[in-house]
């Protein structure tokens, strides 16, 4: 093989791709988007930090999905990064046919974003509310990147809900305050 050529194989069975990022653990937020009909919302684990001046994020949303051809109208929107104790939200905010994220959100706490018109969850570990300033279409799923507009809130303690090889779990210690080493980490809280 030449120098500087990569070996890739002809084509990564789903399934394999699926097990390898699925040992990447990671948190779970629920987008919201309002349109001139109502509200909606969507469950991602496809959320990150994206730049830190400016405060950027991004989430990759799927082509197929309902929510798909709002976020392509509506630059606005909220983002709730769901507590341990949340995971039958994400649950709703997964199911094909879901209704609106108004009824979905009836009988939780919840306000809406004054920015971005979006709903925020309470009792989550952070709220946010986003404005897309740019899209992305990469293979089957557009990638959003979106300026963070105003941290609704930041939970001074609590543990995340995670999601770990197509599971939920809460299995995670969170730190014990205290001095923090400077490690490099660029995103320390
Ligand atoms: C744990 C979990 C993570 C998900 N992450 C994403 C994601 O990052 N991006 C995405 O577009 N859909 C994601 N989904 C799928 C959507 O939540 C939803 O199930 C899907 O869009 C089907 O609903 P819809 O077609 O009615 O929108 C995820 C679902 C679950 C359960």
């Amino acid at each position: 093989m030449a120098r500087g050529t990569v070996a890739v194989m002809a084509e990564v069975p789903v399934e394999l791709f699926k097990a390898a990022l699925g040992r990447f653990a990671s948190g779970v937020t629920v987008l919201t988007v309002r349109d001139d009909l109502d509200d909606h919302g969507i469950t991602v684990t496809a959320f990150a930090s994206a730049s830190l001046q400016p405060p950027l994020v991004l989430a990759s949303v799927a082509a197929s999905s309902y929510l798909h051809e709002v976020f392509l109208r509506q630059d606005l929107w909220a983002a709730t990064i769901l507590a341990a104790g949340q995971r039958s939200l994400a649950t709703r905010f997964s199911e094909v046919g879901r209704p609106s994220a108004r009824l979905l959100l009836a009988d939780l706490p919840h306000r809406r974003g004054s920015l971005s018109d979006g709903l925020i969850i309470e009792g989550g570990l952070a709220a946010m509310e986003c404005r897309t300033e740019q899209r992305v279409e990469v293979g089957d799923h557009t990638l959003l990147v979106a300026s963070v507009l105003d941290v609704t809130y930041v939970a001074e303690r609590g543990a995340p809900l995670l999601h770990y090889t197509g599971r939920y779990t809460t299995s995670v210690t969170p730190p014990a305050s205290g001095p923090r080493r400077h490690t490099g980490d660029p995103w320390p809280a």
